[in-house]
């Protein structure tokens, strides 16, 4: 949410800045702005929507300086405008600075430097902190032997309240830049004499793969020749420089056209990274090397919670399902951001696993940070290596997928799906599920990826369904057990990136209220596997056929659905009870694609939607 980058080095600045906002615009798409340095003075471009704007607007200002930070925004305080877009200037002219976060108490900041002078021609919180930070450099012109410039961005944090990660130029230091993080993600890439300040990785792996991870409350301070982190409380930091595994080509998009498309069709090889390494040499279990818990601690657990937003939280009730049906111990589930407020009771053996792609969204941070301080261990199942979620985990599994760039989250998702299910393998196994049963649920696990590709295979099917349902403007998505949380995650891709108001529900549920919405103008997407409970399936079908609702059945193969119950039917190959979740996720992440791209929406950027929600 917000995507913020800085540059210096020797080449033209904006040229790399811009660079860096395009890929950084999953973050967020209201404006975008940059500044850059030269002969002593703060020259700033900013424009409302894309960065393409941006790019037409910078065209008419001569930014040739080497020194710069630039910023995509995701609107929170005052609309989307001109003035609110970030680079934020301090009145008087000396600072310049970008900032993703909250400033919760910007309002008695802003009446403070009201008082004492200084004006404000924004409705952001973020110009109270520049313009505090103006207020320090005066008010304090002897840093002894330290930067003045550092100093003062340092004691105007000591007074913020939230999160941030901000970058600031100052027009008396020509070369630096100063930048620091709370809660809000922030590296720095060191290349060839050049440093990039960033939000992820993605802005700065065409320079460099050399990156160092920002920890909370930290401060760099950056010149061209070198770089200095030190904490809030001035203590010096050792940096660690990690090098990046993935390169430039994993966030191109290549013959796709759009990164949701791309990463849809990448689910096999990202489920087969997801796996590498990690089931026993018997082939009978799951083996994690990150969790830092012996066998016999976890052994000794007797009860799991997960925590995740949106699609992570759908994962988190696949997981549920999967661990309670097969290991037979009981989950608890929430929403992030409810259990950082709820005060759930728990049994002391309990062990938390939070769900996050991006590693930085807040809710899960926060979740994370509560039951931590309640004294459980906590593991992160996360796709962003050195995240914030991942740092502060006792432990955790990778998901290895490589970047996710499109907004609406499918291969992260189908690969959280797959942690879950070996998870629960792995309990299970040191349960009562026996080695046969382990070794054929190992086998289903590593045929998935092969299972994927069949379904991808019928792209062009599905792509026919959804001409023919993209006009509807209400839609529900039922199913049972496993699938209920499919259903919900259908929705829930399909309202985000195509605004159609969808609903996912437990099939039974419908006749507790849902069916009132059924008619011809409500079409439903029902899941129809082959299992236990089918005949109450096609019950639940025939009661959406008698109100004339349009169906779409997904079912898997072999199984006859009663003449005149679908509309349309999308098959899927029949599987193992513990990877039903992963295949039939891909027809309706594949429908809602087709359907959002039918009626000419932004799939990868849908409105109001940013990645990475790292505001609360
Ligand atoms: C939906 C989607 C979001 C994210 C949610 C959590 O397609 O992408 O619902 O799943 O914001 O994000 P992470 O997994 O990064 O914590």
């Amino acid at each position: 949410m917000c995507g913020i980058v800085g540059y210096v080095g020797k080449q033209k600045a904006v040229t790399i800045l811009l660079e860096g906002l395009k890929r950084l615009e999953y973050r967020g798409y209201d404006s975008a702005g940059v500044a850059v340095l030269q002969n002593n003075h703060i020259d700033v471009a900013k424009k409302v929507g894309r960065v393409e704007n941006l790019v037409k607007e910078v065209a008419r200002h001569q930014l040739t300086g080497t020194t710069g930070i630039a910023h995509t925004r995701w609107a929170t305080h005052g609309g989307v405008t001109d003035a609110n877009a970030h680079p934020h200037v301090s009145s008087d002219g000396k600072f310049a600075l970008i900032h993703n976060g909250v400033i919760e108490n910007f309002a008695s900041m802003k009446r403070f430097l009201l008082s004492k002078g200084y004006t404000f021609s924004s409705e952001t919180d973020t110009e109270a902190l520049v313009n505090l930070i103006a207020y320090h450099y005066q008010k304090e012109p002897q840093a002894g032997d330290k930067s003045r410039f550092l100093e003062s961005v340092r004691r105007a944090l000591m007074h913020v309240e939230g999160t941030y990660g901000i970058a600031v130029v100052c027009s008396d230091a020509p070369g630096e830049i100063v930048a620091a993080r709370k809660a809000s993600p922030l590296i720095l890439g060191v290349g060839e004499e050049e440093y990039i300040i960033a939000s992820d990785v993605s802005a700065l792996i065409s320079r460099t793969q050399n990156v160092v991870y920002l920890k909370d409350g930290e401060l760099v301070h950056v010149t061209p020749k070198r770089f200095t982190i030190i904490t809030q409380a001035e203590e010096d930091v050792s940096p660690i420089v990690n090098r990046v595994t993935w390169t430039v080509d994993a966030t191109e998009l290549g013959s796709y056209s759009h990164f949701m498309e791309k990463e849809i069709f990448e689910q096999p090889a990202a489920l087969e990274n997801t796996m590498r390494g990690r089931f026993s040499a018997d082939g009978s279990t799951a083996q994690f090397g990150g969790l830092n818990l012996s066998p016999v601690e976890f052994r000794q657990l007797d009860r799991f919670a997960f925590c995740g937003c949106g699609t992570a939280w759908h994962a988190c009730l696949v997981a549920e399902h999967l661990i309670e049906r097969f290991a037979r111990v009981p989950v608890e589930v929430d929403y992030s951001s409810e259990f950082r407020y709820r005060n759930t009771p728990l049994s002391g053996n309990t062990l938390f696993f939070m769900v996050s792609q991006s590693g930085e969204t807040i809710d899960t941070l926060g979740a994370l940070r509560e039951a931590k301080r309640k004294g459980y261990k906590v593991m992160a199942i996360n796709n962003s290596v050195g995240s914030s979620i991942a740092r502060e985990a006792d432990g955790g599994i990778y998901q290895h997928v490589g970047p996710e760039i499109g907004v609406a989250s499918t291969k992260a998702f189908t690969s959280q799906l797959m942690v879950g299910a070996m998870i629960a393998l792995y309990i299970a196994r040191m349960r009562d599920m026996s080695f046969a049963d382990g070794v054929q649920y190992v086998k289903a696990l590593k045929g998935v990826p092969d299972l994927v590709r069949k379904v991808l295979e019928q792209a062009p099917h599905i792509r026919n369904v959804a001409k023919r349902f993209a006009r509807y403007n209400d839609m529900l998505f039922l199913g049972r057990l496993s699938l209920f949380p499919i259903a919900l995650e259908g929705a829930l891709k399909l309202k985000e990136i195509s605004y159609i108001h969808a609903e996912g529900y437990p099939a039974a549920e419908m006749k507790h209220g849902p069916i009132a919405l059924i008619s011809e103008k409500c079409p439903t997407v029902f899941f129809a596997p082959q299992c236990e409970i089918f005949n109450k399936l096609v019950s639940s079908i025939q009661e959406i056929k008698a109100r004339r609702g349009p169906t779409i059945v997904v079912t898997t193969e072999g199984c006859e659905i009663p003449a005149g119950l679908a509309d349309e039917v999308i098959t899927i190959p029949d599987c193992h009870e513990a990877v039903l979740p992963i295949v039939a996720t891909v027809p309706v992440q594949l429908l809602s694609y087709y359907i959002a791209v039918e009626r000419g929406c932004d799939v990868d950027k849908p409105r109001n939607l940013a990645k990475s929600v790292t505001v609360e």
